[in-house]
C-alpha cells in the first residue's frame, strides 16, 4: 500500500528540515574553524553528515513507500554566535524543535493509520532522545568551564576525533 497523501506531505517537510539542520550545522562548523576550534568544527561536520543521513533515509522511504520525494529550498542559516557555550545552546534548542516536528510527523501517520510510518518514524523517535541527551552533557561539560580556557582546548582535541558513523544504515 503506497504512503498516505498527509504523511507523504509532512514527510517532504521533515526532509527539508534534516537538510536545513544539515546546513545550519555546517554554518556552526565553518564557525569554529574560522575561530580557531578544529575539533569542535569536525563535531559539527559530523553533525551535518548526521543531519543529510536522516534527510536521506526519509527520502529513501517515501520512494520506496510510492510516494513523490519535492525538494524544497533551504532558507538561510545562521552565521554568527557568540562562542561554543552559544552554539550548543542553540544545538539543543534546535534539536527540541525538530523532536516537535518528529512528534507531528507521527501524529500524521497515526491518524492516517499509516503504521508502516508509525513504524519508520519511531526510529527518529529514539534519536531525538539521544540527540538532546548528548547536548545536554556537553552544555553542561561547557559550562563547567564557562566555555573556555584549557577545559574548551581539551574538549576541542577530543572532539577531533568524533567520526561519522551512519546509523541509519544500522
Ligand atoms: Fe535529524 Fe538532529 O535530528
Amino acid at each position: 500500500m503506497a504512503i498516505s497523501k498527509k504523511a507523504e506531505e509532512i514527510l517532504n517537510k521533515q526532509i527539508n528540515a534534516e537538510f536545513w539542520s544539515a546546513y545550519f550545522y555546517l554554518s556552526m562548523s565553518n564557525y569554529c574553524n574560522a575561530n580557531g576550534m578544529p575539533g569542535f568544527a569536525n563535531w559539527m561536520k559530523v553533525q551535518f553528515q548526521e543531519e543529510t543521513s536522516h534527510a536521506m533515509k526519509m527520502l529513501d522511504y517515501i520512494n520506496e513507500r510510492g510516494g513523490r520525494v519535492i525538494l524544497e529550498p533551504i532558507a538561510e542559516v545562521p552565521a554568527k554566535w557568540n562562542g561554543v557555550l552559544e552554539i550548543f545552546e542553540e544545538t539543543l534548542k534546535h534539536e527540541e524543535l525538530v523532536t516537535n516536528l518528529i512528534n507531528a510527523c507521527v501524529n500524521v501517520a497515526i491518524e492516517e493509520k499509516d503504521h508502516a510510518s508509525v513504524n519508520f518514524l519511531q526510529w527518529f523517535v529514539d534519536e531525538q532522545v539521544e540527540e538532546e541527551a548528548t547536548v545536554g552533557e556537553i552544555i553542561d561539560q561547557l559550562k563547567m568551564f564557562e566555555g573556555k580556557g584549557h577545559g574548551l582546548y581539551m574538549m576541542d582535541k577530543e572532539f577531533k576525533a568524533r567520526t561519522f558513523v551512519d546509523a541509519t544504515q544500522a
